[in-house]
């Protein structure tokens, strides 16, 4: 059932990019579903895969959003998620920071 939702996530991700209703608008489950792949749940990295800690970023809540939706140009590692609206990325933005040790 979980690979079932993970891969209609992903075509989801994949597809054309606008709003998608049906992608849920809970940070937590957004940011496990989407970013715990590569920042772990604890948002803590993966420092071997090179991927940085998100939770300890400095990167101010509207930047995060941006990265997300759009991508910054100091960040070029990181993937564009451009089928996160930018509500859902400040849903993400809200859990990220409940994981700040
Ligand atoms: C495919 C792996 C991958 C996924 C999935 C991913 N990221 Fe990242 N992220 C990276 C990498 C790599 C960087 C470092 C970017 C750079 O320095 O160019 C990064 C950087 C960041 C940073 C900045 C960290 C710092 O050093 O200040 C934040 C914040 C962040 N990601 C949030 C997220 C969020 C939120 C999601 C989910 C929507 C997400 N990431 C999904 C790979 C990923």
């Amino acid at each position: 059932m979980k690979l079932i939702v993970v891969s209609s996530l992903m075509l989801m991700l994949l597809g054309c990019g606008s709003d998608d209703k049906q992608l849920s608008m809970n940070g937590e489950a957004l940011f496990n579903e989407v970013c715990a792949e590569c920042h772990k749940k604890s948002g803590k990295g993966n420092f071997l895969a090179g991927i940085p800690a998100n939770a300890t970023t400095e990167l101010s809540s509207e930047q995060i959003v941006v990265l997300i939706t759009q991508g910054l140009p100091t960040h070029k590692q990181m993937p564009v998620f451009s089928g996160i609206s930018e509500d859902q990325a400040k849903a993400i933005v809200n859990h990220l920071k409940t994981l700040r040790p």
